[in-house]
């Protein structure tokens, strides 16, 4: 068997684990996920379970707003293919490597990219996932947050879209969610005065931690 080490089959200290818990199962969800139909626990023996060449994780995950358009009937187009029905949801995530027989992921890597929504995973063949660098001990969520993709599309938006001209006021809707939170710091580390709209008086209090000069509240 080709192990990571070359020399015995290396099992995390976690060996004593026996459950494999929590599969967001892809059947329709029309409210919030039901326990046994939507959400379903399994268990698995860390000790025996084949990893075929692959890896076992634990993972993080970032549901996103885009997950929810997943969630319908395959004939039905959209921009992301639908789910398969009855089979774990994925999405964007970090996997904590437990123990590996990947060549080129070991135990206590960690790895991101579209993993299922399983609190533990055996990845048999590696999906397009990427190592994490993490030179500088940063929180491992900062890797789905602000250097993930709402990082990335706040950045991009705000660098590439925005067209906004030193002087102006910036005026931003959403200014509560993930994009718009790190649109307003960004344009505040600009010098920019940054007007934003927000839905509650909750989502209000986000803004005067960010310290955002001036705000509507809808
Ligand atoms: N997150 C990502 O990685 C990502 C990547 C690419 C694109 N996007 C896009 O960027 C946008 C923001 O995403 P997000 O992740 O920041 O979402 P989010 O955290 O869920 O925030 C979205 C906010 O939009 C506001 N909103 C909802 N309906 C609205 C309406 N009709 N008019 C004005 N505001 C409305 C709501 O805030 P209030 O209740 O405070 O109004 C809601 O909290 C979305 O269009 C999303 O598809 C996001």
């Amino acid at each position: 068997m080709g192990l990571n080490d070359g020399t015995s089959i290396r099992r995390a200290p976690h060996s004593c684990l026996r459950s494999l818990m929590a599969t967001f199962c892809s059947s329709l969800c029309r409210r919030y996920p039901e326990p046994g139909k939507h959400i379903v626990y399994d268990t698995l023996d860390l000790e025996t379970v084949p990893l075929n060449g692959g890896f076992f994780s634990r993972r993080s995950s970032s549901p996103s707003t885009h997950m929810r358009g997943q969630m319908r009937e395959a004939h039905i187009p959209s921009y992301m293919p639908a789910f398969p029905m009855g089979e774990p949801i994925y999405g964007a995530g970090i996997g904590a490597v437990l123990c590996s027989e990947h060549s080129d992921i070991k135990a206590s890597d960690h790895v991101t990219g579209l993993i299922p929504h399983q609190q533990y995973s055996v990845v048999k063949v590696a999906p397009p996932l990427r190592k994490i660098e993490n030179p500088h001990h940063l929180p491992w969520s900062f890797v789905l947050g602000v250097l993930g993709m709402p990082g990335q599309t706040a950045f991009m938006g705000w660098s590439e879209c925005s067209r906004a001209k030193k002087g102006e006021t910036v005026f931003l809707s959403a200014g509560a969610g993930v994009v718009g939170s790190l649109v307003i710091q960004l344009a505040k580390m600009d010098g920019y005065k940054v007007i934003a709209s927000v839905g509650s008086d909750e989502k209000s209090l986000i803004h005067e931690r960010m310290r955002s000069r001036c705000r509507i509240q809808l």
